[in-house]
This record gives C-alpha cells, structure tokens and sequence, in this order.
C-alpha cells in the first residue's frame, strides 16, 4: 500500500498487553498503573467514526496536556509524560461509568440536542427547567452538568438526569458530588482561558477515573475540539443577530455537512465533499493555535514509524 505524506493516521499495533480500542485512541498497559494511550486521526460524530483527519491526533493529544496542566490545581489527571505527539503515559485509572458533559450554550444540530429539543417545546430537560424565551446558540443562565451513561463501543450514549446517576448506583453521591464540582470548575477555567484566547466555549464532555488508590483523577482529554464546542467570540454577537450559526472550531462543520444530507448516525456513511476534512484540520490546528498561544509544529508521517521510534527512545517498548 502507498502511504502519501498525509495519509491519516489511522491504525497502529504496538508490542503491549492489555489492547483497549475507542472510536479515537488506542490504548495499552505500560509498566505498573500505567497506560500508553495513542490518539489516531480518527473522527466521530453521531458516535460513528466517520473518516481520518490529519495531525488531529496530534491536536488533540497535545492540547489535551496543556489542558490538563493548567487546570491540575483544580483536580489532579492522569498525565505523566507525552513520549510522542500523538501518545501520551498515563496513570491507569478506573473510568466513571458516566461522560459529565457541561453546557454553558444552549445549542446542537440533531433533534434529540439541547437546542433541538428545546425549539420543538420541551422546557424541561435533563432534569431542569428551561425559561422560555431563550435563543439558539446563546448563554443558559448558567452553566449545568447533564451526564450520559458511557455506552459500550458501537452504542449511543443515553442522557440521564444527575438524580439518576446515584439512584441508578452508578456513582455514590460523595463521589457524584465531587465529580460535579471538579467539572464545574474545569469548565469555568476553560470558559476564562478560552475568553482570553477569544474563544467561547459552548459545552464540554469530562469523563474521571479512580486510581488503584481511590484518588478521583480527570481522565481521556480536556477541552478538545473533539470534546468541546468552541466559537470564535468575535463573529459571535454579529453572526447571532443575523441569525447564522456561530463560526466553530469544533467538528460542527462536519456534523453539520452531514445533517444537511440528512444524516445522523444511522445506516452506511455517506460522502460529503472533500474540502469538509481540509477545513476540519485546520480549524483543528486553528483552535490548538489561538487556546496554546503557540505554532503548532506538525509531527512526521507517517506517524507510526515515528511514534515506535520515540516509544523505544523512552523505553515504554
Ligand atoms: N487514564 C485512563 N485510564 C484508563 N482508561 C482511560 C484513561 N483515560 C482515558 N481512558 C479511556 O480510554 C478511552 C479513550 O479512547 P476514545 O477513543 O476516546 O474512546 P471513546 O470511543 O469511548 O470516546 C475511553 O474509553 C476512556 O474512558
Ligand atoms: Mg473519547
């Protein structure tokens, strides 16, 4: 097979026991309470991966860490060292059997979103209540936790009420509790950092973990674009009275592609046009850019070589 220079980086096999896959990462034990996680290029929506992006792995992988670094006064992470541009070590946690999505807009493209729900009548959702009268796209009163119980691979993950998650069993309400306000304020650290960046974050999705320990840990990544929808704050009031949507560094642009063929997540993957992905990668780099403050330098490819090249150099292989 020829591999081109921007091939995605889509697959990778390494020499280690205890293989994890997600839609995006792959992941291996490495050493005592230890994981290699490995970001590929891969990306999803309607929880479906639909193509490879190039350098997003990268992006994401390294914004992650500097997300987790500004925000390890909040609640400590997982982070130990990032071997490579797409891998990082990391402690082995117990993943929390809920995804703690945060949401400071209302907004979402597809009928069951916040936004869609709310436009077709419903005011009460996830269990709160919504006052009439708001806009689509603009700022909730304030922000709130809506979980999602963590569907296996291949499933839709289903939104629960924060009751449901301690009534359910699935989290004591100590730990509920703790893992609400640490989410809280990640976010409120990421809607600060974002601003100063000129970004808006619209909402987010945390998954914790418990160490080996029984210490709560942030886990997976932080404020990505995969993660997180973020605006661009200059266009947003103009772009909001004139009715448009917000202009997103997101993969909005790509969920939206394929809304606008109609569809969303069911049956065989539909083509949309190629400049969908080159515009995906640059808003990917565009949103690691403006939030870090520096130039992204892109990783060689292919990346698999360069990435069992570094492992070894660090002894992880
Ligand atoms: N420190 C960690 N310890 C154990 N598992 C982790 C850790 N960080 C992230 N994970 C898990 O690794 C997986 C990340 O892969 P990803 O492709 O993002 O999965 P998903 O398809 O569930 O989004 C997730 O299931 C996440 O819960
Ligand atoms: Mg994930």
């Amino acid at each position: 097979m020829r591999t081109s220079l921007f091939e995605p980086f889509v697959e990778i096999d390494l020499p280690l026991a205890d293989r994890r896959d997600g839609k995006i990462r792959a992941s291996w034990a490495c050493g005592s309470e230890r994981r290699l996680i490995v970001t590929t290029d891969r990306l999803s929506a309607f929880d479906r991966v639909l193509a490879g992006v190039p350098y997003k792995g990268q992006v994401l992988n390294q914004l992650s860490a500097w997300w987790f670094e500004r925000t390890a006064d909040l609640v400590p992470n997982h982070v130990i060292d990032l071997p490579d541009p797409n891998a990082l070590l990391a402690v082995e946690a117990r993943p929390l059997p809920v995804e703690v999505v945060v949401r400071g807009h209302i907004t979402g493209v597809t009928d069951t979103s916040l936004w869609g729900l709310y436009s077709t009548g419903a005011r009460s959702m996830y269990g709160y209540d919504f006052p009439d009268g708001l806009d689509k796209n603009t700022a909730l009163p304030t922000p709130i936790v809506t979980p999602t119980t963590k569907a296996e691979r291949g499933g839709h993950d289903e939104p629960i009420t924060c009751d449901e998650v301690t009534e359910r069993g699935l989290l004591d309400r100590d730990l509920w509790d703790r893992v609400q306000a640490a989410a809280l304020a990640v976010f409120a650290r990421g809607v600060e950092l974002g601003s100063l960046a000129g970004l808006v974050l619209a909402d987010t999705k945390y998954e914790f973990g418990l160490t080996a320990d029984g210490e709560l840990i942030l886990i997976d990544e932080v404020h990505t674009p995969d993660s997180s929808r973020w605006w661009m704050a200059d266009t947003y009031d103009e772009r909001l009275a004139a009715g448009d949507e917000p202009e997103s560094l997101d993969k909005e642009v790509v969920r939206r592609a394929f809304a606008d063929i109609g569809y969303t997540g069911d049956g065989p993957i539909p083509a949309v046009p190629s400049e969908v992905w080159s515009a995906t990668t640059s808003r990917y780099i565009a949103a690691y850019e403006r939030l870090t403050g520096t130039t992204f330098e892109p990783g060689a490819y292919p990346v698999g070589e360069r990435l069992i090249d570094n492992l070894t150099k660090a002894g992880l292989l």
